[in-house]
């Protein structure tokens, strides 16, 4: 898979979106919603870590892991290691924000796994548990034969990238479902803090779209200059 574009323009114009949505989730989180909390008597205060932690802890570190081939100039393996490391970070934010969800229904005395978000929740998590473990097995520690990896890495890409779209997409969810909450409790169809949660799930959603498009560009590699074009677009699996 490939387009005809070099990848690094398109890394600068997803880590401004990043950025983008991680400030609209701060300021909703905050100026809207009044904060975070883990033990609190107004149980939205826990709710918020859920929203937050799942942008900016596991979509936007996810994203930036994804892009990270792509968007360093460092030798490969060093990029292998920020690859892993920024997906664990990912990783454990995202179940850290899982267990907010949950403590929050918990509390309020709320049914658990109710809503089809929550279903391609669980779902998304354990595919991106699966795929880390594996991976690091295969590509890091200890590691498969050269064949194994180079056989295995173009499925690695393709289920990375899809686990990374169903969890943009599930964000778009929770974000609708929260707002219809919101707006059948009286919040104003057309106020601020409606257009910003809209916005924001917008701005997602071009965040995925930027990280798909860098996958799919050609990456200005500094470490294995390539001896002909398209194989720019293959994966060395070192
Ligand atoms: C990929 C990101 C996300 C994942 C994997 C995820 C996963 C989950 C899971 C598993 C639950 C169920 C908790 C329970 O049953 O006790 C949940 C609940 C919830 N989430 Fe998310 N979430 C994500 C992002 C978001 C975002 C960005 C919002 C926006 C506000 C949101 C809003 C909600 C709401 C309102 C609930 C409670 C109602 C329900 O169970 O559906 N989620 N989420
Ligand atoms: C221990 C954890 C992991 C290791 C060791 C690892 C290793 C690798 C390697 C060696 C590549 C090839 C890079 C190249 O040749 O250009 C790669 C690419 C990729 N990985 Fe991972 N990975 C891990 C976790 C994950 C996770 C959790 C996801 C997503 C959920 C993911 C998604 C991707 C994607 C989408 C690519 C393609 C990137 C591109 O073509 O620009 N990886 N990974």
């Amino acid at each position: 898979m490939g387009v005809g574009i070099n990848a690094m323009p398109v890394t600068f114009v997803a880590h401004a979106l990043a950025l983008i949505a991680a400030i609209m989730m701060l300021v909703w989180s905050i100026s809207f919603r009044g904060g975070f909390a883990w033990e609190a008597t107004n149980k939205n205060l826990i709710f918020n870590l859920h929203p937050f932690l799942m942008l900016v802890g596991f979509i936007i570190l996810g994203g930036e892991a994804i892009i990270s081939y792509k968007s360093l100039p460092l030798e490969k393996p060093v990029k292998k290691l920020i690859h892993l490391v920024l997906h664990a970070i990912a990783l454990a934010l995202g179940i850290l924000g899982i267990c907010a969800a949950f403590k929050n229904q918990n509390e309020c005395n709320f049914s658990n796994l109710s809503s089809l978000h929550s279903w391609i929740g669980i779902g998304v998590i354990s595919l991106y548990g699966f795929q880390w473990l594996y991976s690091f097995g295969l590509f890091f520690y200890p590691g498969g034969s050269s064949n194994l990896r180079s056989g295995l890495l173009p499925w690695h890409a393709i289920l990375g990238l899809f686990v990374f779209v169903l969890a943009v997409g599930n964000a778009a969810l929770g974000f609708l479902e929260n707002l219809t909450f919101m707006e059948n409790e009286g919040l104003d169809e057309f106020g601020n803090e409606a257009y910003l949660v809209n916005f924001m799930a917008i701005v997602t959603i071009l965040f995925g779209a930027s990280v798909v498009l860098t996958v799919s560009a050609k990456s200005e590699s500094t470490s294995s200059p390539s001896v002909d074009d398209d194989s720019n677009y293959s994966y060395s699996a070192i």
